[in-house]
């Protein structure tokens, strides 16, 4: 049985917010949790429309701070920032597919095409901060360039202090079985990333050398997986769950954005059980905090459409 501590939750942007992470911290107090992946030109820049670049981490533990971006000494500065507002340790972006990051910005997968660039990133961010760094990365490119050991060698050479490996190319996105290669050689601790949905799975990833987890998709509408792969309990009253994370959201955002916001959360919470389906068309209708309030609780058949804020 892994402890909560080798179980990490995965960045995933639009949904880690802290609100999200709140609720995966009560399940599990001691998870390492990593944030949605933050822009260093958005942080460095002092850009107001996102909430997320003023965030302070002193009162969440273990917490990594992800960036992304393409040049060093931005990297290096957005670092420092997140080091100051109290984040645990730096992740560095070098997996995300997408091609505004991945092809436009030349960050992100972009990055395991490019390992000068990629090493020159992680050795100025590993210098410019005391708090360890961590990478996140893909198996390489795409099937003819599987060449994670070597970028994992010149992560270890700059000082990085572990690195979370997704089973998959950045060809493959997010389709397809992930695959663990096995990594009991590699010069640092590696953490096991993709399609990890249980115990069983999590126990399979740590026979092939890895040194914990990290839990995605699976963590959608059931931010308690990591407290129950850690031999804690799911919860009997999953309206009330519901129901917190709405309120931690509206604390949050205000409720104008949280509501909007709140409905792939209250999708993914509903998902395959009875009604789900009307469930959805009405909350994708609501504006109003309260009706959601009572939308929920009639849902989940709650006692009280309480406000716990
Ligand atoms: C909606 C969504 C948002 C994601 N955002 C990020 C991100 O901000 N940073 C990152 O490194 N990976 C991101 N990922 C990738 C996940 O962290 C993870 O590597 C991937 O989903 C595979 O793990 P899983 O099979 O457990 O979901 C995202 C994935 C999804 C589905």
């Amino acid at each position: 049985m892994l402890t909560d501590n080798q179980i990490f939750a995965a960045p995933l942007a639009g949904v880690t917010d802290r609100p999200f992470r709140r609720i995966v911290r009560e399940f599990a107090p001691n998870a390492p949790i990593v944030t949605e992946m933050i822009s260093c030109h958005s942080l460095v820049g002092g850009h107001k429309n996102c909430l997320r670049n003023f965030d302070r981490y002193d009162d969440e533990a273990p917490i990594g701070a992800q960036i992304f971006g393409a040049d060093k000494d931005l990297m290096a500065e957005a670092a420092r920032m997140l080091q100051d507002a109290g984040a645990g340790w730096i992740d560095i972006n070098m997996g995300c597919p997408v091609p505004k990051v991945a092809t436009r910005a030349g960050a992100g997968a972009f990055l395991m095409r490019d390992h000068k660039l990629a090493g020159q990133i992680m050795h100025d961010v590993v210098r410019a901060v005391k708090i360890p760094v961590s990478i996140k990365t893909r198996l390489g490119w795409d099937s003819e360039h599987t060449d994670w050991r070597d970028l994992l060698g010149i992560a270890a050479d700059c000082g990085v202090r572990f690195a979370t490996l997704h089973g998959r190319t950045r060809a493959q996105l997010y389709l397809g079985p992930a695959v663990w290669p096995d990594v009991s050689d590699c010069p640092i601790p590696v953490i096991a990333n993709g399609d990890i949905k249980n115990a069983d799975d999590a126990m399979r990833a740590m026979r092939l050398g890895y040194s914990g987890v990290m839990i995605g998709r699976a963590m959608l509408g059931r931010p308690w997986i990591i407290g129950c792969m850690a031999g804690g309990d799911a919860p009997d009253k999953i309206g009330d769950v519901v129901l917190r994370h709405l309120d931690y959201a509206v604390e949050y955002y205000g409720a104008a954005v949280a509501v909007p916001m709140f409905r792939k959360h209250a999708a993914w919470y509903s998902a395959g059980m009875p009604n789900s389906a009307d469930f959805r068309i009405r909350v994708n209708r609501i504006v109003d905090v309260s009706e959601l309030r009572d939308a929920i609780c009639e849902f989940w058949g709650c006692d009280l459409p309480c406000q716990i804020l």
